[in-house]
């Protein structure tokens, strides 16, 4: 008989059947593990992780913590900088397949014939690049310090890496640069459309638009302010403000929900990265009885991309 017959005869009997989050809980100590989430997880996810941030954030968290296994809720890149980060930990990415389409845009051979064109230029990579990509670079940067990294430069020339978008944004907050874009995007972000954002400030008129720097650069001179995930989270919990329009990937406002219990987010219905949401609790659990899959990259390439993650780092 199975546990379900048996508690569908007796409505009584108490199931001491253990949950997928207690079994997640419990292999987590058996196992000196941290459990990382991207703020578009599902919310069975994030609720289950010991820290949900934007990249900067989990990187940053990645270098910090003890535990001797990292499992990493997110897409590729981000588990991969976490390895390089931490060579000596095991950092695994619980479905394989949960790559970031625009990291893909740029590859090392295509890169290293723009370098030779521009032998002036500095490459800043976005962190949603490969680690083969990583290795080109001078200095990576994310969402949330892409102007003050592009700034901290001292080449008048820059090379940015992949989002065209983001490359935009940041040559407007930073003229004095001469930025050569790579064009790539991130479909989710660029196909939000102006009308999507308009149709939502129709409704709610009194929201605030918040929007990511990935999106279309009509979108962020319409908006009211542009964050990274984290820089959303932060506005949000200390604003007056009681209502906000949410111009990124809509996993976001489950956290903006649970941390802003007054306040409402109105998020674009479409703006829905498919692979941040493959990861689900049972693959979460089944990662860490077999820890794998692994994220595996050779010494050298490590070593390499390490060069301009922790020049970023020493930014912060
Ligand atoms: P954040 O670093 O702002 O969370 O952005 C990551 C990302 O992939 C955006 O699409
Ligand atoms: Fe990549 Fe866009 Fe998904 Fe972010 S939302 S992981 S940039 S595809």
């Amino acid at each position: 008989m199975s546990h379900s017959d048996i508690q569908d005869k007796n409505p009584g009997f108490i199931t001491m059947e253990k949950t997928l989050q207690q079994q997640i809980q419990e292999l987590k100590k058996k196992r000196h593990a941290v459990i990382l989430a991207h703020n578009y997880q599902n919310p069975e996810i994030q609720d289950v992780a010991d820290f949900v941030g934007d990249s900067l954030d989990l990187s940053l968290k990645a270098t910090k913590t003890d535990a001797k296994t990292i499992v990493f809720c997110g897409v590729d890149f981000m588990a991969e900088a976490a390895k390089i980060l931490n060579p000596e930990k095991t950092v695994i990415l619980p479905d394989k397949t949960a790559n970031c389409p625009m990291a893909e845009m740029v590859d090392a051979e295509s890169l290293s014939w723009l370098i030779k064109e521009h032998p002036d230029a500095e490459v800043v990579a976005y962190i949603n690049t490969t680690a083969d990509v990583k290795t080109l670079a001078d200095i990576c940067c994310t969402s949330a310090n892409g102007v003050r990294i592009v700034k901290s430069r001292t080449a008048k020339k820059i090379i940015f890496i992949p989002d065209r978008n983001l490359g935009l944004y940041i040559q407007k907050q930073v003229p004095e640069k001469e930025m050569i874009l790579w064009p790539g995007v991130c479909r989710t972000h660029h196909d939000i459309k102006k009308e999507d954002i308009v149709v939502l400030k129709k409704k709610h008129p009194h929201a605030e638009i918040l929007v990511h720097p990935e999106c279309q650069p009509e979108i962020i001179e319409f908006a009211d302010y542009v964050f990274s995930t984290n820089g959303m989270v932060n506005h949000a919990k200390t604003s007056p403000i009681k209502e906000f329009i949410i111009g990124t990937e809509k996993g976001l406002c489950y956290r903006l929900e649970k941390e802003n219990p007054g306040k409402k987010f109105y998020p674009v219905p479409t703006a829905i990265c498919p692979n941040m949401k493959k990861t689900t609790l049972e693959k979460v659990l089944k990662s860490m009885e077999t820890l794998e899959p692994k994220i595996n990259l050779s010494d050298e390439i490590m070593q390499k991309a390490r060069v301009p993650l922790q020049r970023m780092m020493e930014i912060e």
